[in-house]
C-alpha cells in the first residue's frame, strides 16, 4: 500500500503564524490532500519548535515561564491551521514528554555509535537563527547576521559535539545516488558545494540556559535546539507504534533559510543513529520567501500579514480557498514572491470568478432536461474537450508529484479555459433552436468536465470543490485508501443530471469592498 509522509518545519513560537509561515503549511496540506485523492495512506505532520534561547528570552520579556509562554503560543498555531483549511494528522510540540523521550533516545543512539563527544566551543551565534556562524558568513563590518540584520553574539562554553566531519564522504555519496534528494536542482547544488567545502564538527549542546531537552546522562547541558527540533520528524512517529509505517518522510518542505539543517545535519544525524541510506528522507523541497512590499515577511521586520484576517476579509465563504489558491498560483514555487492584494483581486475576478465560477453559472440555464429528448452522440467538439480535461489532469498530477504547485494550477486552468471555449463553440443557446438534441449532450459534457475539475481543484480549494459538487448534485469528495480518484479518464456520463442551482461561488466584489481590501492589505 502506497504511503505518503509529508512534513512542515516546526515553527518557532516567538511569533504568531503569518502569511509566510502559513505558506509552508498550506503547501504541505495541499500535497497531503492530493495524495489522499490518489489513494495513498497519508500522514501530514506539523508542530511547534519551543526550545532555545530565543524562546526563553521572549518568555522572560513577557515575565512568564517558558512553558506557560510555549503553551499559549503553540495553541495559537494549532488553532490557526484549521482556519486556513489545513488538516494535519499530528501536531508535535517539542516540549511534550513524548518528544523529549524520542529526542533523548536519538541522542543515545548517536552517542553509542561514538559520534558525540565533549569539548569546548567558542564562536559567533545568532539567536534569531539559533545558529553558529563563521566570520565569513556574516556581513562585515560588525559581524551582522544576513537574515536578521543583527550582530551575532560571541559564545564560549563547554559543549558536546557531533562528529559531522565524519559524514562528508557518506553525505556526498548519498547526494550522488539521490540526485533529487534536494529540490529544486539549484538548491541541491548549493548543498553539495557546502559539503564539498568541508564539514566541521557541530556543537550540539548548550549550558548557558536551560530551556531545552536535557542531555541524557549530563543534565548540566540541554540539547542544541536544532538537534532537538530535527528529531521531531522521527519522534512524532514513535507513538502509536504502528505509525512507523510512514517512515521515511517522502516530502519535507522547508524554506530556503533552513535548507542546510535539513539537507546536511539531519541526514548526518540519522546516518549516525544507524539509518541506512534507503531509510533517509526522500525529498527535501526548498521554497523561497514570501515578501511583502519587497521584503521578507517576518516579525522582526514588522511587516506580517495575518492569513486568517486576510481570508476573512476576502470572503467568509471562499476567502480561505482564495488565499490558498493565490499563494500557490502566484508565488512561483522555489522562488521568492511578493504578496499583493491586487494580485488576489485580479485572480479572484479572472481565474476564480470568470473562469471557474462562470462555467458553472453558464451551464445552469441549459440544464433543465427536456423530457423525451434523446441526446445526440458526442461529436468532435466533445472529444476535444474530454482530451483537454484528461490532459489537464495528467499534467497537474505530474506537477503535484514534483511539488510544483504553480505548474499544477496552470495546467488545471488551461483545462478550465478550454471547457469555457468548448461552451462558446458548442453554443447551446443556438443549438436550442437549430438542433435541440445537442443541448443535453452539451450540458452533459460540461457537467462531466466540471466534475473532473472539482477533483483537480480539491487539494487547493476543498470548500470550493464541495460547493461545485453540491451544484452538480454530487457529494463532497472523501478519500479512500487504495482508491485513486484523480480524473485520468473522464467521469462517466450520468443518466439523470440533478443540478442544483446555487448562488454564484465567487460573487463580484463591490467597489467599496475592493477599496477596503486595498486599504487594509497594502504595505506602508
Ligand atoms: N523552528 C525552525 C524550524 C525547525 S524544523 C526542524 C524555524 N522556524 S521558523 O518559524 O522560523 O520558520 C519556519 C518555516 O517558515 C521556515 O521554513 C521558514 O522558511 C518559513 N517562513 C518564515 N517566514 C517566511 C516567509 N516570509 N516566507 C516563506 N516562508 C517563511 O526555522
Amino acid at each position: 500500500m502506497a504511503t505518503f509522509y509529508v512534513t512542515t518545519p516546526i515553527y518557532y513560537i516567538n511569533d504568531a503564524p503569518h502569511l509566510g509561515s502559513a505558506y509552508t503549511t498550506i503547501v504541505a496540506d495541499v500535497l497531503a490532500r492530493y495524495r489522499r485523492l490518489r489513494g495513498a495512506d497519508t500522514f501530514f505532520l506539523t508542530g511547534t519548535d519551543e526550545h532555545g534561547l530565543k524562546i526563553q528570552r521572549a518568555a522572560t520579556e513577557r515575565g512568564i515561564e517558558p512553558q506557560a509562554f510555549a503553551d499559549e503560543v503553540s495553541e495559537l498555531f494549532r488553532q490557526t491551521w484549521p482556519k486556513l483549511g489545513c488538516a494535519p494528522d499530528d501536531f508535535l510540540r517539542t516540549s511534550s514528554a513524548r518528544h523529549k523521550r524520542g529526542a533523548q533516545a536519538m541522542w543515545r543512539r548517536i552517542e553509542q555509535a561514538g559520534d558525540i563527544y565533549l569539548g569546548h566551543y567558542t564562536g559567533l551565534y545568532c539567536v534569531g537563527c539559533e545558529s553558529y556562524y563563521t566570520d565569513k558568513e556574516l556581513e562585515q563590518p560588525g559581524g551582522i547576521c544576513p537574515t536578521h540584520k543583527k550582530p551575532a553574539e560571541l559564545v564560549k562554553e563547554e559543549s558536546y559535539f557531533f562528529r559531522l566531519s565524519q559524514y562528508q564522504e557518506r553525505l556526498t555519496r548519498f547526494y550522488e545516488n539521490n540526485l533529487r534528494f534536494v529540490e529544486p536542482e539549484s538548491r541541491m547544488n548549493e548543498v553539495k558545494s557546502f559539503v564539498a567545502g568541508g564539514l566541521e564538527d557541530l556543537s550540539v549542546s548548550r549550558t548557558t540556559f536551560n530551556w531545552g531537552v536535557p542531555v541524557p546522562g549530563d543534565e548540566r547541558h540541554v540539547m542544541y535546539v536544532w538537534f532537538d527540533a530535527l528529531s521531531n520528524y522521527f519522534t512524532a512517529l514513535d507513538e502509536p507504534a504502528d505509525n512507523g509505517k510512514y517512515w521515511p518522510p517522502d516530502v519535507q518542505l522547508v524554506g530556503k533559510d533552513i535548507l542546510r539543517f535539513h539537507a546536511v545535519y539531519w541526514p548526518a544525524f540519522l546516518m549516525a543513529a544507524g539509518f541506512a541510506d534507503d531509510e533517509l528522507p526522500r525529498h527535501v523541497v526548498a521554497h523561497g520567501w514570501l515578501t511583502y512590499g519587497g521584503q521578507k515577511m517576518s516579525k522582526t521586520l514588522r511587516n506580517t500579514v495575518s492569513p486568517v484576517a486576510l481570508a476573512e476579509a476576502v470572503s467568509p465563504a471562499v476567502g480561505v480557498d482564495t488565499v490558498r489558491y493565490c499563494l500557490l498560483r502566484s508565488i512561483s514555487f522555489g522562488h521568492d514572491g511578493d504578496f499583493s492584494i491586487d494580485d488576489v483581486l485580479a485572480r479572484y475576478g479572472a481565474d476564480l470568478g470568470n473562469t471557474l465560477g462562470n462555467l458553472l453559472n453558464r451551464v445552469h440555464p441549459f440544464a433543465v432536461s427536456e423530457p423525451g429528448l434523446t441526446p445526440a452522440p458526442d461529436g468532435p467538439l466533445e472529444t476535444a474537450l474530454f482530451e483537454a480535461i484528461v490532459t489537464a489532469a495528467r499534467e497537474a498530477a505530474e506537477a503535484w508529484d514534483h511539488v510544483s504547485p504553480t505548474r499544477a494550477l496552470e495546467a488545471t486552468w488551461v483545462g478550465l479555459a478550454q471547457a469555457n471555449q468548448y461552451f462558446d463553440k458548442a453554443a447551446p443557446w443556438a443549438a436550442k433552436k437549430s438542433e435541440p438534441a445537442r443541448v443535453p449532450t452539451i450540458v452533459s459534457a460540461v457537467v462531466r468536465a466540471l466534475e473532473a475539475m472539482s477533483v483537480l481543484v480539491c487539494p487547493v480549494m476543498p470548500s470550493v470543490s464541495a460547493a461545485m459538487r453540491a451544484q452538480l448534485g454530487l457529494a463532497p469528495l472523501g478519500s479512500a485508501i487504495g482508491h485513486d480518484q484523480w480524473p485520468l479518464s473522464l467521469p462517466a456520463a450520468r443518466a439523470e443530471l440533478a443540478l442544483v442551482r446555487g448562488e454564484p461561488i465567487f460573487p463580484r466584489f463591490s467597489p467599496e469592498k475592493v477599496a477596503e481590501l486595498r486599504a487594509a492589505f497594502t504595505p506602508h
